[in-house]
């Protein structure tokens, strides 16, 4: 098993190209286990591309990535299939089965993925979707609940096989204010009461800064920001300035004057 168990991913020297479009550009990053770290990146950055690598999704050009100390570029595919069992991802759409209740969106990966018996997985059915405010809706189709409800049920489903980590993409889109702090509240909570190790990607900053315990700023497929709420919030990083208060100049806006993005990505510190 891992010798610093401190950290539960650890991704070194990584490099995700799609044909011949380098995305990700020789990143690493410790992700502490336990930790609720938020991704922070503009449109294209290479945010999901990075979750889907840490999620096992995809495997990496070039480089490691080590979750729990094992090496998932050193795996064989079925092996690959096993370990994204152990990882709980919220897709952006929630991604339910619109044939099937909550209760049965969620009753499906440990249906899928275990032995258990049908009883004790309604049991562990109704502590998930008690876990994520459903349990009164368990009998209603994806197409009969709000965005915010459907995002809670693919909580719930993401859930159902206790992951080591939870990965959240943009879980927030497209839901109105007090759902965003619904979903904000939840996700924390569960941390604080699992210990889950908890991986958000989000634009919404007040979001990032509502859960995150640690945030990075990744641009143009490389960290330019790793820090503290405090530590990103005070930042004098141009590009992390900009990005934290959303304002229309700086380097972000200014991609045509490469000199001055240049002298932002060499500047020292934060
Ligand atoms: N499967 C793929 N094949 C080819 N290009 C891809 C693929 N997946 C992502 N890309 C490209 O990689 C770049 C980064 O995409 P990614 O989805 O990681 O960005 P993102 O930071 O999540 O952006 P957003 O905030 O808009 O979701 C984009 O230019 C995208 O077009
Ligand atoms: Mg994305």
């Amino acid at each position: 098993m891992d010798n610093t168990p401190d950290n539960i991913i650890e991704i070194r020297n990584v490099t995700k190209q799609f044909g011949s479009t380098k995305v990700l550009h020789d990143l690493s990053l410790d992700v502490k286990r336990g930790e609720r770290l938020v991704m922070l990146g503009g449109s294209g950055a290479g945010k999901s591309t990075l979750l889907n690598l840490m999620a096992a999704e995809t495997r990496p050009t070039s480089g490691t990535i080590k979750i729990d100390g094992t090496d998932i570029c050193a795996m064989s595919d079925g092996q690959m299939d096993d370990y994204r069992k152990t990882m709980g991802v919220l897709f952006q759409s929630g991604a339910l089965f619109n044939s099937l209740t909550l209760a049965e969106n969620i009753a499906l990966p440990l249906q899928e993925h275990t032995d258990l018996d049908q009883s004790t997985i309604d049991t562990i059915v109704t502590m998930k979707l008690n876990l994520v405010g459903l349990l009164a809706h368990a009998d209603k189709y994806p197409s009969e609940i709000s965005g915010g409800m459907k995002k809670r049920a693919g909580l719930g489903r993401a859930l159902a096989l206790d992951p080591k980590v939870i990965f959240y993409d943009e879980p927030s889109a497209g839901l109105d204010p007090v759902s965003v702090t619904e979903i904000d509240k939840l996700m924390v909570d569960l941390n604080e009461t699992t210990g889950v190790t908890t991986v958000v990607i989000t634009h919404e900053m007040t979001s990032a800064f509502r859960i995150a315990t640690r945030l990075v700023l990744l641009d143009q497929g490389q960290f330019v920001a790793d820090g503290s709420p405090d530590e990103m919030k005070q930042s004098d990083n141009p590009l992390v300035h900009q990005f934290v208060h959303g304002l229309l100049a700086g380097p972000l806006t200014d991609r045509k004057d490469t000199t001055a993005y240049h002298d932002a990505l060499l500047k020292p510190g934060r």
